[in-house]
């Protein structure tokens, strides 16, 4: 049986993490990748057995033999590369947060049903086995009613202020690159989406947010609030609280290593979820099996839920006030 043939645009630092899941996988492989340079484009393909190099991004979406794209250009530039994958009738995988706004996310979808293509966000916690048993023993309500989640996720970014993060020109900031787990991550634990966000946050010197805080509230009375940041060290834990007990997913949650169900008047239940290679493949396998079976997007993330998530991303940065400039914040 043919292997699926997948194309990386944007061989950066995540790229590498994907092209290591991609190699073990029984269904699929690394066909071609695409870089500005077609230097650093060979030293990837070397690295992780691609066949072709590409030295403009236009080029790997026209290539007939590549089934599968994935993307993983910074946030400011996923919009106009996965417009011009998708209207080349491609496949699309692309990382997160899905766009800059919900608009671009609105356009994306409205191409992917036009081309009749796969469109998925790589939010690669939600295909994770972990968050799975999480939503699992809160729908069997083994913590009672919930009341609430609360997450902090970042890490004190000192660094280089060329780096996409400091960057307003490449949509940095904490909120869209951090942020978007702990709304993303609330929102399909909990099958619900906000209908009040409140946020307050802080603009650095780069015009990027450094720490930003928010609270979501659900139309069935549950809340989630996070913080997230670039400019602090936090615990990175997510935690649910219900009437009779909690989960903790413990540092880094967005990974999906571990989970504990602690219950009133019983002893915590520790469960270790140990990923089968670095925690990638499971929204691989997740996207190839759209693709086999003709879906659009998985349900673990589908086009609502993302096109929800971008919304609620929009409403956070209008009330912290940070914006980015026409030209990727555009739809052209
Ligand atoms: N799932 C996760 O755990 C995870 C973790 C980290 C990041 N991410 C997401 O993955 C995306 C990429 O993050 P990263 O940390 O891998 O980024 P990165 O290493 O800084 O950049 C990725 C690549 O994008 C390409 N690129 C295209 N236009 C660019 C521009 N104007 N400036 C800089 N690079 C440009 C570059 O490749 P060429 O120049 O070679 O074409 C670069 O190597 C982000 O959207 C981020 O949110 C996901």
């Amino acid at each position: 049986l043919s292997k699926y043939k997948w194309g990386i645009i944007g061989p950066g630092s995540i790229a590498n993490q994907f092209a290591e899941a991609l190699i073990t996988s029984e269904n699929g492989e690394l066909h071609g990748v695409a870089s500005r340079s077609f230097e650093r484009g060979e030293a990837f393909a070397k690295q992780h057995q691609a066949r072709v190099v590409y030295d403009n991004y236009q080029a790997l979406a026209d290539d007939s033999a590549i089934d599968i794209i994935y993307i993983a250009t910074p946030h400011s530039h996923h919009f106009g590369v996965a417009k011009m994958c998708l209207q080349a009738g491609k496949n699309v995988l692309m990382e997160k947060p899905l766009t800059v706004n919900a608009a671009q996310t609105e356009q994306l979808i409205a191409l992917s049903e036009e081309y009749k293509v796969v469109f998925q966000e790589a939010l690669w916690s939600r295909f994770m086995p972990c968050f799975v048993q999480v939503k699992r023993w809160i729908e069997e309500r083994q913590i009672g009613e919930v009341q609430y989640i609360t997450s902090q996720i970042g890490f004190a970014f000192g660094g280089d202020p060329k780096h996409r993060l400091l960057n307003p020109n490449l949509a940095g900031g904490a909120i869209l690159d951090l942020g978007v787990y702990s709304v993303s991550l609330s929102q399909f634990l909990l099958s619900e989406y906000p209908d009040s966000v409140s946020a307050m946050g802080c603009i650095n010197q780069y015009n990027v947010d450094d720490n930003t805080f928010v609270n979501m509230r659900y139309p069935s009375g549950v809340f989630s609030q996070f913080t997230c940041t670039i400019a602090a060290q936090c615990s990175n834990e997510m935690s649910v609280h219900g009437k009779t007990g909690s989960i903790i997913i413990p540092a880094f949650f967005w990974n999906g290593g571990k989970a504990i169900l602690k219950k009133e008047g019983q002893p915590d239940q520790y469960l270790d979820f140990p990923h089968q290679v670095n925690g990638f493949e499971y929204q691989i396998e997740g996207t190839m099996d759209c693709v086999k079976k003709g879906a659009l997007c998985s349900d673990v993330m589908n086009h609502q839920d993302s096109h929800n998530v971008m919304q609620t991303l929009d409403e956070i940065r209008r009330q912290i006030g940070l914006k980015f400039n026409d030209e990727i914040e555009s739809l052209d």
